[in-house]
């Protein structure tokens, strides 16, 4: 007898910017090692991205261009349930009515809308409403385990506590998820020998051309006090196993040149792969594996909705 595979869920906001390899080994491919052993689930999170992107061109950019890197990265949508918000009306009709469960100074305190009002600007309502609507997308699906970073944890109790206030008020109907931080094995570290972040621009971009790679690695900053080049070292050891790297290394003591072309030549073997991959996904395939996959979600979510509407009264 099989134990019944745990559901995990997650969602990916499509607010734009190119994954580098930061994002590949520190988030994506953490979730790629573990994701086929749960019963999951991933959407794309278009009607959270309303909060921020004004542009309908943009959005649709980044959507196509955040499920082409997820198929190109090895998401196998065959092994995974893979759809798009948006296209699961239920999602936006539960947060309403877990809305009209919680109250304004429960919502007051999510980090995401003190932020916002303490810089002074005011948020829109959608802000506001996140965190419902994300606790709608986790427990529409029974949903077991959310793998999320740090800063999306509270929005993980938020969901929590919107199934128990649905669950105290109408009976057991929702699971209580957990989640699940994604600690960061290790810190990816930047050309600049910092953290790799889009924001202090030290990127090699995952999906990068070889001419893309050798700029960003040529621009890698060597310090030449040390045995040797560390920020060099540091990034090649995620492409190479330390035992072959440290007689590399210790062969071309000083030769920070041909350690960088070597690093060059490693990354673009690598990427190529899935840079080839990602070239040949088009806007269809990417259209059909969301209908696809949207069309499954329809189902697990309705079912759902039937019993909440039966429980709230309003299924007559
Ligand atoms: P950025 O710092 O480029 O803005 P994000 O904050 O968008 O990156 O990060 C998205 C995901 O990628 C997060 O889960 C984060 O932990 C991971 N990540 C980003 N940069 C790195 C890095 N340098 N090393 C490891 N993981 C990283
Ligand atoms: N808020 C998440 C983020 O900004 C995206 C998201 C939306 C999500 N719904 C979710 C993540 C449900 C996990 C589960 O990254």
């Amino acid at each position: 007898m099989t134990a019944q595979k745990k559901r995990l869920l997650t969602g990916l906001k499509p607010t734009g910017g190119s994954l580098h390899i930061g994002n590949y080994f520190g988030a994506l491919k953490p979730f790629l090692d573990m994701y086929s052993e749960y019963d999951s689930v991933l959407f794309l999170a278009d009607l959270h991205a309303l909060t921020t992107v004004r542009s309908g061109d943009e959005l649709r950019a980044n959507s196509f261009a955040i499920v082409r890197d997820y198929l190109a990265a090895g998401f196998d949508p065959s092994k995974a349930l893979l759809f798009k918000q948006s296209d699961v009306p239920e999602h936006a009709e539960l947060a309403w009515i877990l809305e009209c469960l919680v109250t304004v100074p429960f919502l007051m305190q999510a980090h995401a809308y003190k932020d916002r009002t303490a810089k002074g600007e005011e948020a829109n309502a959608g802000l506001f409403n996140y965190p419902m609507l994300m606790a709608a997308d986790i427990i529409l699906y029974d949903t077991d385990i959310v793998p999320v970073g740090e800063d999306q944890r509270q929005h993980v109790e938020y969901a929590r506590e919107a199934a128990s206030k649905f669950n105290n008020a109408y009976g057991a109907t929702f699971k209580e998820p957990q989640e699940k931080i994604l600690k960061e094995v290790a810190v990816v570290p930047g050309t600049d020998g910092r953290k790799m972040s889009k924001s202090y621009g030290n990127t090699i971009p995952l999906f990068g051309t070889k001419d893309e790679i050798a700029k960003a690695v040529m621009s890698i900053v060597t310090d030449s006090s040390g045995e040797r080049p560390e920020h060099v070292y540091a990034i090649h050891k995620l492409f190479r196993s330390e035992d072959e790297l440290v007689n590399i290394y210790e062969e071309n003591r000083g030769k920070y040149k041909n350690l960088k072309e070597l690093l060059i030549e490693d990354i673009d073997a690598f990427i190529a792969p899935m840079r080839e991959k990602r070239a040949l996904i088009t806007d269809d395939v990417v259209r059909e594996v969301l209908a696809n996959g949207s069309e499954k979600a329809r189902e697990i979510a309705s079912a759902k909705m039937k019993e909440v509407r039966q429980k709230i009264g309003i299924s007559l």
